[in-house]
């Protein structure tokens, strides 16, 4: 389902060495020996009753309203919306929701925009409305003010029993405001595993049931999962392309290539990006160590920071993700300019190959990661490839993988300048 392919002007990976390196890293994992390693083995043991609690939720929540408002902020916001951004049409919302009957669905707490809130409160004057909010703390600010403000609409417009019957709540099974609140008003609820840490959560409720509700497969999604769980479970370098592809990152990151650069040439990837940076910035950026993760959006971003790439200053190195099979493609037959291409697909591949040479004539180091189609399926294969490559990554920098102390300063600031 997924394929690596690398491209470095120098060949000399050590790989015996990264090999000894990783038996003992692969063993730590599968010992679950530090904290957070729950979802190492959560796709195979995912009890059946929950993702049926989750789908009948979601239908509930699909019976109820026309939009649903889901609230979270990091782990608790980017799965949802790289799975539902790479799987439903870009024009889901304005159209297809409504065709499809499902509802639109708009995330929020993630940003403290009050432009963006007063509009889609406005918005939302139109629609039934159901809420999920999503915070495992249960006590983060951006989300927490926004589904304050969110709850007075609520119960403004639907009184505070009703209001309660179309709130929903993920978050821990006992700790923080969030849970307290959700007992006592009766929300449905859903619990984030303990042993599961925020932007290793997707394929919990957290990321289930939003998708769920947007009509994609979670079954197939976990399907996925528990086959790249069981695939990547070698030890064997040779024969594992997470750690090989773990390993090239840490080869490079000594050499000075300190920033990793995720580019996407099918544009449904873009928020997928987002959620890798999500992930390795916060996991590995740590301790004065770590590369970190960039993103962009070709053909966009050629004619932009294709100039960086191929021109400046060298400590980067660029990882494509790139699809083989694509659902719909677009003839060429009658432009101009396509010459041997007869697909858009075609020449959107010719436009990447064409790029990584032009970049590698300047040693640019090209990972790429090619996922066999867009689908449920892929997603949670995806989803989990990385979430162990980087634990791995993490290991082999000697850094903590499920912490991010950095994250605590800001929060720390807030809290003092409102008091
Ligand atoms: O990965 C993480 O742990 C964080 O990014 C969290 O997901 C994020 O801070 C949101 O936390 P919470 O779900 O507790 O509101």
């Amino acid at each position: 389902m997924m394929k690596l392919d690398y491209w470095l002007s120098d060949a000399n990976v050590p790989w015996q060495a990264y090999q000894s390196q990783l038996s003992t890293i692969h063993n730590k994992l599968k010992t679950k020996e530090d904290d957070y390693t729950g979802w190492m083995d959560w796709p195979l043991r995912i009890e059946q009753s929950l993702v049926q609690d989750i789908l009948a939720t979601a239908d509930d929540i699909r019976s109820k309203c026309t939009a649903l408002v889901v609230i979270g902020i990091g782990g608790s916001y980017l799965g949802a919306k790289a799975c539902i951004e790479l799987l439903q049409s870009p024009f889901y919302n304005e159209y297809y929701a409504g065709q499809q009957n499902r509802p639109r669905i708009y995330f929020a707490g993630h940003h403290l925009s009050s432009i963006y809130y007063e509009e889609l409160l406005d918005r939302l004057n139109s629609e039934e409305v159901c809420v999920c909010v999503i915070s495992k703390s249960g006590t983060t600010l951006e989300p927490s003010i926004v589904f304050d403000l969110f709850r007075s609409y609520m119960r403004e417009r639907y009184g505070i029993t009703e209001a309660a019957k179309r709130i929903y709540a993920i978050t821990d099974a006992e700790k923080g405001t969030l849970r307290a609140e959700a007992d006592e008003q009766g929300y449905k609820t859903f619990v984030v595993p303990d042993d599961i840490g925020g932007r290793y959560s997707v394929l919990t409720p957290v990321g289930l049931l939003p998708i769920a509700v947007a009509g994609i497969d979670i079954v197939s999604m976990l399907e996925g999962a528990a086959q790249a769980a069981k695939v990547y479970d070698n030890a064997d370098l040779a024969h594992n392309i997470c750690y090989q592809y773990g390993a090239l990152r840490h080869y490079l990151q000594e050499r000075g290539k300190v920033i990793e650069i995720f580019e996407v040439y099918e544009g449904r990837l873009r928020y997928f990006t987002e959620w890798l940076k999500q992930l390795f910035g916060e996991s590995e950026c740590k301790d004065g160590k770590g590369v970190i993760p960039m993103s962009l959006q070709m053909s966009t971003d050629l004619h932009s920071m294709g100039q960086f790439l191929q021109d400046g200053r060298q400590i980067f190195f660029e990882t494509v993700l790139t699809v083989s099979n694509i659902r719909k493609d677009v003839s060429l037959e009658n432009c101009r300019m396509s010459g041997k291409a007869a697909s858009m697909h075609m020449l959107n591949q010719i436009v990447e190959e064409s790029a990584r040479k032009a970049h590698l004539e300047n040693n640019t180091p090209n990972i790429r990661l090619t996922v066999s189609e867009l689908s449920a399926r892929a997603f949670g294969h995806m989803v989990y490839f990385f979430e162990k490559a980087c634990a791995v990554s993490c290991y082999l920098t000697g850094v903590q993988p499920f912490d991010q102390p950095g994250v605590e300063a800001y929060k720390c600031n807030i809290k003092a300048a409102i008091k």
